[in-house]
């Protein structure tokens, strides 16, 4: 009798990947949209979404903060991995994301490393994904460090304490207090939402020059993509124009959040001001109502549905 050995093997993902994955993302704005999408869905619901640059440790940093409900540390780790999504559709609201690759491909897109702060009603944790910290302990494969507190003093479970000293070591928080400091920025005194998550993104992509590819100086109020990094961009991937106006939502973000979507639900505050929603429907001259009907469910109709009068 012949034997056979048969060996599964697991796939293992390459940290390049990251950055690979990352290049679905030509336009940086798309980029942030993932970020916006992820607190909007109904799993989240926050009311409330922040966009910021601070400076940590003289490095240029993008934060996104929201009020939505928080992760615990099985969640935060499906985040950082690939594929895991199961949002349904909630009160009639559906999900923006389903394909489990949205923080990824946005956060990568920005800058090359991130960390996440959550609070949720039972936990609160902390998580990185860092193509900087893959390359510096030779990583082969991606690895993300979580760890999740219970209580608001650092003490960690003792499987979680490696984790804790890769994120001391390789991010721009090197205390533990300054760890801390970043999960009470969630939950402000004033606040009465007590959960929501808190993204930091630094190493920010730079142009062939070795600038940054945000504006941060122009207005005070806004992130704007300079016109030379504008024009780097649209030689790379051609925009069709029709015209030479440039719409103001291609180069600031204040202008491309006011219209981000048809019914905006949450309030977006860039740089310490709200964002404007334009309901785009109602400033047209001219609408049309088009309802979009599959033809695969038309003929299943009436292959399958209508009875057979003949
Ligand atoms: N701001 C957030 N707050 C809470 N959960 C989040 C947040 N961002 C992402 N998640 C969780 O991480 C998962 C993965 O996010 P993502 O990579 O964007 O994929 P998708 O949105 O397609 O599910 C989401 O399904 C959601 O459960
Ligand atoms: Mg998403």
């Amino acid at each position: 009798m012949e034997h056979f050995f048969c060996s599964v093997l697991v796939l293992l993902v390459s940290p390049r990947f990251l950055h690979s994955n990352s290049t679905s993302h030509t336009w940086p704005f798309g980029a942030i949209a993932m970020l916006i999408d992820n607190a909007y869905d109904p799993d989240v619901s926050a009311k409330q979404f922040w966009i910021d640059k601070t400076v940590v440790k003289d490095q240029d940093c993008l934060t996104f903060m929201d009020n939505g409900y928080g992760l615990d540390l099985r969640t935060m780790h499906k985040m950082l991995s690939f594929g895991f999504s199961d949002k349904t559709t909630v009160k009639g609201v559906q999900p923006i994301g389903i394909y489990g690759n949205g923080f990824k491909s946005g956060s990568m897109r920005l800058g090359k490393d991130a960390i996440v702060f959550s609070k949720s009603k039972s936990t609160s944790c902390v998580g990185m994904l860092s193509q900087t910290y893959l390359e510096k302990i030779g990583a082969e494969q991606i690895i993300v460090p979580i760890f999740s507190l219970t209580s608001a003093i650092l003490s960690v479970r003792e499987e979680d304490k490696a984790s804790l000293q890769d994120i001391l070591r390789y991010s721009p928080f090197t205390t533990q207090e300054e760890l801390l400091t970043q999960l009470d920025v969630i939950s402000p005194p004033w606040s009465t939402g007590k959960t929501g998550t808190r993204i930091i993104i630094w190493n920010l992509r730079r142009t062939s020059t070795g600038a940054l590819e945000f504006d941060f100086e122009k207005d005070r109020y806004d992130i704007q993509i300079p016109s030379e990094v504008y024009d780097e961009m649209t030689d790379t991937f051609p925009q069709p124009q029709l015209s030479s106006h440039i719409p103001k939502s291609t180069y600031s973000l204040r202008a491309y959040c006011s219209i981000l979507y048809l019914k905006p639900q949450m309030q977006i505050i860039i740089r310490g001001q709200k964002v404007k929603s334009q309901l785009v429907a109602k400033s047209l001259a001219w609408t049309r109502k088009d309802h979009y009907k599959p033809n695969f469910l038309v003929s299943f109709y009436h292959k399958f549905l209508v009875p057979d009068t003949c």
